[in-house]
């Protein structure tokens, strides 16, 4: 099982729909200025949307913290906008993911409410209590002393986010349900209820949210969890087989082989390889990460994870590389233009599915000292508006600066759209030019196999394999030349020739008799 079809050829492009496109002037981006930039986001090559959770909430935790699952938030427009822009996507041979929050809820949705009331009711089990006012819940966040119920509530995030309750992989207190207790399965119909709502208007799948947090103390492979979502996909298996899942694991081996996820996000969660290509967080002292020009370049810090997780999951299902996503400080904040050129270069020429973060492709600054807004803390620096153009504030809105959701870059050179549109040399181009080449070329697909050519420790360039395309990757400052004899897997075309032109380049470099060259800061691509 990997899936729809339309996946091999997709590339998502993440919205925040708070600071994407605001049409009405109330200073927050809106479902109408979505749809105006549809265009947009296809001619920049993406032909997927996932657009953050835009539930009526109190926004707490950025809409992550939702109060009415089926009714949209009215700053963004109406459940009747949001159905239009489904038609408009799919007009257009898009698909649109919204963000399935399955874990909680805010402590304002009618659920809660009814489940803290002392009384028995539907919804007395659809949330983990404990059975006693002042009782701990065995090492995990809680909360005593609001609600009117004799227990304490599990929390799953935020204070405002009490854990729905999917039951325990080991009960070990009268209190807690197993998996397949009557509760926990009546809050997995819930949730596929909810799938279904969304699915049925035009939704063409969901982001999963905290997609391994569903059973509490769930074994090390997290079984449980893998089990309850099994279930809850056949939704998706039976009634609606074009859509799909991506969860916010970051194990793709458990995500996809365990819980049957079409994809699973590489996150800079510690520990993660992802992080030591693009912001180095693995260990104390200076960064590291590969895409840096002075930082001595060790792909085999990626590699080993990579291709055990690669090898495991395919033919079942993809990684999702992300240039960034809302949590994540933007690669801008470390790397320079030309690195990130490359650094994308490479993620969107990775098997796999790639999801660009809106603004990455014109280089949004990551804004260090944003004081927090709806609990975005220090993710608040990666959330602030799209930069359309140098017209009032940047093109985002027509409100007065201090209404906007967050301010816009205030820099005189603030990056934008139109700028980088008219700029051949601008990231903008690379990104689309890549894409391009992409959609066209069936082995650099999500499903186009992959191989390691050339790999050293500490040192450059990377060569890899796609079908029948070589590709190689040099971030560091100086050019460096690969003899032929230290190839594997060269494709048969080019052993032949032993000469090509690129088909794609960043910086210079060729083939010839000599070897593949690659220049200072290059990536190239040859047929
Ligand atoms: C995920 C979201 C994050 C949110 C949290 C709680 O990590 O990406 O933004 O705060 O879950 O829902
Ligand atoms: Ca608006």
């Amino acid at each position: 099982m990997s899936g729809p079809k339309w996946l091999n050829d997709a590339v998502f492009y993440e919205i925040y729909p708070q600071s994407f496109q605001d049409t009405n002037g109330d200073g927050i981006g809106d479902f109408e200025g979505i749809i105006e930039r549809l265009d947009y986001i296809k001619n920049l090559g993406c032909n997927a949307l996932w657009i953050n959770p835009c539930y009526d909430s109190p926004f707490k935790d950025a809409g992550y913290d939702v109060r009415d699952y089926k009714s949209v938030a009215p700053r963004y427009g109406t459940n009747e906008d949001l159905y239009r822009l489904f038609d408009e996507a799919h007009r257009r041979s898009m698909h649109v993911f919204l963000d399935l929050v399955p874990g909680h809820t805010s402590e304002e949705h009618a659920w809660f409410r009814e489940s803290g009331r002392a009384g028995h009711n539907e919804y007395s089990g659809r949330y983990i209590w404990s059975d006693l006012w002042i009782a701990g819940m065995q090492g995990h966040p809680y909360i005593a002393g609001e609600c009117e119920r004799n227990g304490t509530y599990m929390l799953n995030f935020f204070k405002c986010q009490p854990a729905l309750n999917y039951g325990f992989g080991t009960v070990t207190a009268p209190w807690q349900d197993g998996l397949d207790d009557p509760e926990p399965h009546r809050t997995r119909e819930a949730m596929k209820d909810v799938m279904r709502f969304w699915l049925s208007h035009g939704c063409d799948g969901f982001r999963v949210d905290m997609a391994d947090s569903l059973v509490k103390d769930d074994d090390d492979s997290k079984s449980g969890t893998a089990e309850v979502w099994r279930d809850l996909r056949r939704v998706i298996d039976e009634e609606y087989p074009e859509a799909a899942l991506v969860s916010e694991w970051s194990n793709p081996k458990q995500a996809v082989l365990g819980a049957h996820f079409n994809m699973d996000f590489y996150l800079d969660h510690p520990g993660k390889a992802y992080n030591t290509l693009v912001r180095d967080n693995e260990t104390e002292g200076p960064d590291r990460s590969f895409f840096r020009k002075d930082a001595g370049g060790d792909i085999e810090r990626f590699l080993p994870q990579f291709l055990s997780d690669y090898e495991a999951v395919k033919g079942h299902g993809y990684i999702a590389f992300i240039t960034c996503n809302h949590d994540t400080p933007r690669m801008s904040r470390t790397l320079t233009e030309r690195e990130r050129k490359l650094a994308y270069a490479f993620l969107f020429t990775l098997p796999g599915v790639p999801f660009l973060y809106y603004g990455d492709e014109i280089g949004i600054p990551y804004f260090e000292d944003l004081p927090t807004k709806e609990g975005g803390y220090t993710r608040t620096g990666t959330r602030t508006p799209m930069q359309w153009n140098h017209g009032r504030n940047l093109g985002f809105s027509t409100a007065d600066a201090a209404k906007l959701y967050l301010p816009v870059d205030p820099s005189e050179d603030a990056a934008t759209v139109e700028d980088a549109e008219a700029d051949p040399d601008s990231l903008y181009h690379t990104v689309q030019d890549i894409l391009q080449l992409r959609h066209a070329q069936d082995d650099l697909k999500a499903d186009g196999e992959f191989a390691v050519v050339y790999a050293k420790k500490e040192s450059c360039p990377f060569l890899y394999r796609r079908g029948s395309l070589l590709l190689g990757v040099n971030p560091s400052g100086s050019a460096v030349t690969v003899p032929w004899e230290e190839l594997s897997q060269v494709p048969d075309q080019l052993a032949g020739h032993k000469s090509a032109e690129p088909l794609f380049c960043i910086g210079g470099g060729g083939a010839a008799a000599e070897g593949i060259t690659l220049e200072a800061q290059s990536f190239m691509i040859v047929r």
